[in-house]
């Protein structure tokens, strides 16, 4: 698989087929990641990877907790910018009309939001945090970080979903992992499995803004 390729063939998967990944193959992924750049060469990024029982329990936890108040931290707030909050209701209407939910069916809604804290049954989970005491620029390491992760599970044949759904449990995830909520910031979740690639919730069309709207040239 060509880099062209990985990139252009992840999508954010929502279904997975009941098959386990093995831990070798997630090693070698995240031992590859470590060449992810990071600013200072800092490498920001630290996580726990979960599959089985372990996985289930922490899950139990979370179906069975309230979202944290305050949350770990703001993740609605470039709604305010009516490009994001555009995009936000694109993404909604799409993916729930691929899986036949109507718009003001809120309790089919609700259910599928819920599956987040199962990671749509992904056999394997990777919570993502770091040190409260990084700041803007190791996000974006910690991003390119999972990216990485990202591509390199396509050239395992594997999917993935990011989650910052994840963070309105951080402090259950953090307690459960014996991760110091004083120390560290929960960033998300990472779903990694085989998709299920037939099934319509992985199949809807995404849009992406076209290059010249995001990007100028100068001097060529
Ligand atoms: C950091 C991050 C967090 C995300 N969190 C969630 C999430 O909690 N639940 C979810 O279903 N998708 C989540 N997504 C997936 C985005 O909705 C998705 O990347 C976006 O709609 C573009 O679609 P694509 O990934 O299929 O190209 C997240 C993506 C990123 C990068």
């Amino acid at each position: 698989m060509t880099v062209s390729e990985a990139v252009l063939s992840r999508r954010s998967v929502r279904q997975f087929l009941d098959k386990p990944v093995d831990l070798d193959v997630i090693r070698s992924i995240l031992d590859k990641a470590r060449w992810a750049p990071s600013g200072c060469n800092f490498q920001p990024w630290e996580a726990s990877v979960l599959t089985g029982e372990p996985l289930r329990a922490l899950q139990e936890k979370m179906l069975a907790s309230e979202y944290q108040d305050p949350k770990e931290y703001d993740w609605s707030a470039p709604e305010a910018i009516p490009e994001c909050l555009a995009a936000v209701q694109t993404v909604g209407a799409t993916l729930y009309s691929s899986m036949g939910v109507s718009r003001d069916d809120t309790a089919a809604r609700e259910e599928f939001v819920r599956t987040n804290s199962r990671s749509f049954h992904a056999p394997v989970v990777l919570l993502c945090y770091m040190p409260r005491l990084m700041k803007e620029p190791q996000w974006s390491d910690v991003g390119m970080w999972l990216q990485t992760i990202m591509l390199l599970a396509r050239e395992a044949g594997l999917d993935t979903c990011p989650q910052e759904y994840l963070s309105l449990h951080a402090r259950v995830i953090k307690d459960y992992l014996g991760v110091s909520d004083e120390t560290h910031i929960f960033f998300c979740g990472l779903a990694i499995g085989y998709g299920d690639r037939k099934s319509p919730v992985n199949q809807w069309e995404r849009e992406r803004f076209p290059l010249d709207h995001k990007v100028k040239f100068l001097g060529f």
